[in-house]
């Protein structure tokens, strides 16, 4: 098994100390695509799955706390089900939420136990571009897809949405390189269609990519409370997260509706294609 890596070793800690925190900023934020609007980002890749002929096993890849799986096993649609992810913290909330029967493995992406074409279809939900070695992940899940399975994953797109994301990476940044060592997690890649399309030109085809916006409109408080379950700002030394909230509050103030809120959200993409 190949050591986990310093940024590996960091979603770890994070997923530990925090667990249940990306199920809890996105299952209860409705989810946009210019075609239909779900319950949540998580409901989309659902749907997804419950559309397809006959998915019978079925792997969520960085399953976390098991959300996307807990509504899968709650469906009315007979699936094996599989979650891998490198939390214990996340696991063991899983473990305590699903039923028996779903399989939870504590193993990294890039290189799981899972038989050669064992799967009908992956999925997976704001992790794929927070991982190391991205094609070597893209290869495992080519490995363990039939052929002809399918690939269906959320992942995001940008941070914050509208004018609120502006005035939070004109602070951060100043601070951030004032007392953060940078931790580059992922593969930039990841981050546009043109980078996936590369990506995904070994191993599948018939690939599709749809905007997806996850509207949310808090006040400055709640908007802050969010941040600090990110990795950016969680990685932050204290005075200097303490620093930002000082600035940040007031200069979001600016940005509040005449009942206190900022209309911000999450920028989000669905990828799908089809093992070849
Ligand atoms: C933002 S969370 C998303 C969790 C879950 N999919 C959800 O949306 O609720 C990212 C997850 O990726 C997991 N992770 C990061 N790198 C991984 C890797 N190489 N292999 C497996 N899991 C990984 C983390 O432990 C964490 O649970």
């Amino acid at each position: 098994m190949t050591a986990y890596s310093p940024r590996e070793l960091y979603l770890q800690n994070f997923h530990d100390r925090v667990a249940g925190a990306t199920s809890a900023a996105f299952a209860s934020l409705p989810a946009k695509t210019p075609f239909r609007e779900y319950k949540s980002s998580y409901d989309l890749l659902c749907s997804i799955v419950l559309e397809s002929p006959s998915p019978r096993t079925l792997l969520d890849v960085a399953c976390g706390d098991g959300h996307l799986l807990r509504l899968l096993s709650d469906s009315s649609r007979p699936l094996q089900l599989i979650g891998v992810d490198i939390s214990q913290g996340d696991l063991d909330i899983a473990r305590a939420a699903l039923p028996g029967n779903v399989r939870l493995l504590r193993e990294r992406a890039q290189e799981m136990s899972l038989d050669t074409g064992s799967v009908d279809i992956v999925v997976s939900h704001m992790a794929l571009m927070l991982m190391d070695d991205i094609e070597q992940v893209l290869q495992e899940i080519r490995r363990v897809l039939i052929p002809g399975g399918t690939l269906a994953v959320v992942v995001g797109r940008s941070f914050l949405l509208g004018e609120a994301n502006d005035v939070f990476l004109d602070l951060f940044r100043p601070i951030a390189r004032q007392s953060l060592p940078p931790l580059k997690l992922g593969d930039r890649r990841t981050g546009s269609v043109e980078g996936w399309v590369e990506l995904l030109r070994t191993g599948f085809e018939d690939w599709h990519f749809e905007d997806i916006d996850v509207p949310w409109e808090p006040a400055p408080q709640e908007l802050w409370q969010a941040l600090t379950e990110t990795y950016d700002v969680d990685r932050l030394p204290d005075e200097a997260r303490c620093q930002l909230r000082d600035q940040l509050i007031p200069a979001w103030a600016g940005l509040q509706d005449d009942r206190g809120h900022i209309h911000t959200g999450w920028g989000l993409r669905l990828v799908r294609a089809q093992a070849c």
